[in-house]
């Protein structure tokens, strides 16, 4: 006996055609295409990650009234430390971390023979700087605006911990160049946390790689400096923005609080 032929099931809503969206079907260009290639590829990636729902919670968050340019120096920070990856990445290109003149020379290399070397060696060694600067004005700010207070006291411990890295990833920085100045000064340095109270002997120690400073100390700041410090500071970063994307911004202390509503408005 020949079977009835079930109708087919309904499509789900997400995969129904679209309907035409005003001046579709007219003639388009290359760019057009181009354009809507890229859409399609963003939705392709969303449809099968909800990327775009968490992106939407951490950017598009209310924020308090009296929100001004102080608040944007984390994001400084920020750009400051990514600033610093990218261009770390290319100096590690030609790099060599080793104390009988291997580390000078490459340096010396980077700086006189390669194309854009100087350039990119200076942003690094500015941007250290600039990166030092930004994350004491960014906790003056979260300071006098008492951003510290409950409940993100947990975030300015987390920022504590942030300042501390960024200090160590200046100090082992310091090191690479390997001339008469990184040597000395950071002999200096490591025999300065020596003198702590009980872990000093031990932190110069561990710092030098044994009694003597020489190949390992140069080694061991290579290693701290370019793997160790960056994972740990992009891993507090984002446990830092968690936390400011789940409380909130906190209002300027000379906005009144007379009502939640009236506190915020939509920002992005
Ligand atoms: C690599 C270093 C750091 C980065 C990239 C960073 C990034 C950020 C960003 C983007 C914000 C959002 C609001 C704003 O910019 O003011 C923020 C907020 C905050 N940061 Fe940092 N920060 C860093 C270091 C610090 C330090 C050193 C502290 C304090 C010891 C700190 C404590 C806080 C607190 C408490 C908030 C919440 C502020 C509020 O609720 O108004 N951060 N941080």
């Amino acid at each position: 006996m020949k079977l009835p032929k079930l109708p087919a099931p309904p499509l789900p809503n997400a995969l129904q055609p679209r309907p035409q969206r005003p001046g579709e079907g007219e003639k388009r260009g290359p760019v057009d295409h181009a354009k809507e290639a890229g859409i399609s590829a963003v939705d392709w990636v969303d449809e099968r990650t909800s990327l775009s729902g968490g992106l939407r919670w951490l950017m598009f968050r209310k924020v308090p009234k009296g929100t001004n340019w102080f608040y944007t120096l984390g994001s400084a920070t920020m750009f400051a430390f990514l600033s610093q990856a990218v261009t770390g990445v290319f100096l590690a290109m030609y790099y060599r971390p080793d104390a009988a003149g291997g580390a000078y020379e490459s340096i010396r290399y980077v700086t006189n023979e390669v194309f854009l070397g100087e350039f990119v060696r200076g942003m690094h060694k500015w941007g250290s700087t600039v990166m030092v600067i930004l994350v004491f004005l960014h906790m003056a700010r979260v300071f006098f605006f008492g951003a510290y207070k409950y409940p993100r006291e947990l975030n300015w411990i987390i920022g504590a911990v942030l300042l501390i890295l960024t200090m160590v990833m200046s100090f082992t920085g310091y090191l690479l160049p390997f001339d008469q100045r990184s040597y000395w000064a950071t002999i200096v340095g490591v025999n300065i946390n020596g003198t702590g109270p009980m872990v000093g002997p031990f932190l110069s120690d561990f710092l030098r790689g044994g009694a003597e400073f020489g190949a390992t100390t140069l080694s061991r700041f290579y290693a701290i400096h370019m793997l160790l410090l960056p994972g740990a500071i992009a891993a507090m970063i984002g446990a830092h923005l968690y936390l400011v994307a789940k409380l909130g911004t906190t209002a300027p202390p000379w906005m009144k609080s007379d009502g939640d509503d009236r506190l915020t408005e939509d920002r992005v």
